[in-house]
């Protein structure tokens, strides 16, 4: 029997978590309804609770009506919830997973595929990794093993290289999906086939004609119930080390030659190669007002929870581009948005327009919440001499009506399934992503020259700071996915 006939399980380590419930399961059950999982699927949960599978089923069904009741279809999720089964064991304990061998070998009846899901905290990758191996849950004889590991993967570079290391001493890196759901966005994907599946863009797409390149990810919700992570992490860490870096690498990458995971991979990770230093004062840190009051955040915090950087890429594509990136906690809205600004026309020859009435052409990819994309284009006012910018726009919601947008999980899980890596992140990327970032961290925590702290309103668009980082050299931040009038 070859590999994809024979029966795949999905084992969830830490079963009982938020992310099972809110992200995994709605995934999976969406995929088992457009008939998408393989034909014969089981899926284990693995926690400490005291439940059993019909406490367990229980708890996933109320999940999937408050938290995704639009795609929850109560017929179908007879027949789904009788492939998921619960084993009580305890992460650390190297005995619970021989109990867990036996379940699986008891559901699977024979030889069976199995991806190894990590959906707990970070302090528990290592001893499930290592508890696998020991009980022989790695050796693919019987069919493919694969390990999906959540965010955060490391600390800094070194926790980085040590996890890696960890994790590679058990699973050969084919074996090895890091997840990043920024990747698995349907408009995050669209950005690869924007550039790469139209001819007109990517001439375009360097430093003769793009001015700058602003990569925003705001978010309106604080910290909340997550300040004791949050503290210990920060913007830096919590968005861009991950999520950022990897939008910036879809937007500025080289064509792959193909979509396959080893030529995606080999260009981001030349792209993050190719990142300059970034020094410390062309970087801005923030923190809200009243994050110090949060539960579980010492009145001390030097915590950023925005943050804002201007970067170069030193090669012939980017040479001399500004890229900047901002994120940040507590801010007007969501909203996650690349902005490709393209330079002025070499000379105007309307006499009627000064050069600080003109917009450049503007390009927005609007990753969410209003998926799409729009172009902003100087037009001649009729009757009149002047000219004003007018956006075309393209709308996933109007384009692709009926098409409801899937979560970013259920495709990664599909494709850890298929044993496609191209959307997860290859060790050597995750490593250059940190060594990028430590130093930023690093140097705000203990370097004299570092930017102090600012300080912003929450509902604001963050510190005045980051609006002088641009102008500097003129430049502003630009929100163009939003329509203030709508
Ligand atoms: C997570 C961060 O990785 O991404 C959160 O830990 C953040 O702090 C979230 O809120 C944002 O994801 P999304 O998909 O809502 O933009």
């Amino acid at each position: 029997m070859s590999n994809h006939q024979k029966p795949t399980t999905f084992i969830i380590f830490g079963a009982s978590g938020d992310l099972t419930r809110r992200k995994l399961i709605p995934a999976l059950f969406n995929s088992y309804c457009k008939g998408r999982l393989p034909s014969s699927f089981n899926i284990v949960g693995f926690a400490r609770r005291p439940w059993d599978d019909d406490q367990f089923r229980q708890i996933l069904q109320d999940g999937m009506k408050e938290l995704a009741p639009d795609t929850y279809d109560e017929e179908k999720w007879g027949p789904f919830s009788q492939k998921i089964t619960y084993a009580k064991g305890d992460l650390p304990t190297p005995q619970d997973y021989l109990a867990l061998k036996k379940h699986l070998d008891e559901i699977e009846q024979g030889a069976g595929n199995r991806l190894y899901y990590m959906a707990t905290a970070p302090r528990f990758f290592v001893p499930i990794v290592e508890n696998l191996g020991a009980a022989d849950m790695v050796e693919q004889s019987a069919g493919w093993r694969r390990v999906v590991v959540e965010k955060p993967f490391g600390h800094d570079l070194a926790s980085a290289k040590a996890l890696n290391n960890e994790i590679q001493a058990v699973f050969e890196e084919d074996q090895i999906y890091r997840i990043d759901h920024y990747l698995g966005k349907e408009t995050a994907q669209n950005i690869l086939y924007f550039r790469f599946a139209n001819t007109i863009f990517e001439p375009i797409w360097n430093r003769n004609y793009v001015d700058n390149v602003q990569i925003t990810v705001t978010e309106s919700v604080d910290v909340g119930r997550r300040a004791g992570y949050y503290d210990q992490a920060g913007v830096v860490r919590d968005m861009f080390q991950n999520h950022l870096m990897q939008l910036l690498s879809l937007v500025a990458m080289e064509p792959p030659a193909s979509f396959k995971a080893v030529a995606v991979r080999n260009e981001k990770a030349k792209l993050f190669h190719a990142i300059r230093p970034l020094p410390l004062n062309q970087t801005v840190r923030a923190q809200y007002d009243g994050y110090l009051e949060a539960e579980d955040v010492p009145d001390i915090s030097q915590t950023p929870t925005y943050a804002a950087m201007q970067l170069f890429i030193d090669n012939w594509r980017w040479q001399g581009v500004p890229f900047y990136l901002r994120s940040g906690k507590a801010l007007q809205s969501k909203n996650t948005e690349i902005v490709i600004e393209f330079k002025q026309p070499p000379h105007l020859m309307f006499n009627d327009i000064e050069d600080e009435d003109f917009t450049s052409n503007i390009l927005s990819l609007c990753i969410q919440p209003d998926e799409g994309i729009h172009l902003k284009l100087e037009a001649k006012v009729p009757d009149s001499h002047k000219t004003q910018p007018v956006d075309m726009e393209f709308h996933y919601r109007s384009s692709f009506k009926g098409n409801s947008l899937p979560d970013a999980y259920e495709r990664l899980l599909l494709d850890a399934v298929r044993g496609d890596a191209s959307l997860f992140t290859r060790a050597d990327g995750i490593e250059a992503a940190w060594a990028l970032m430590d130093p930023v961290i690093h140097g705000w925590e203990n370097d004299a020259e570092a930017p102090p702290m600012a300080r912003y309103e929450p509902g604001s668009w963050g510190p005045a700071e980051a609006e002088a980082l641009l102008a500097q050299s003129g430049r502003v931040w630009r929100h163009a996915c939003s329509h203030p009038d709508q």
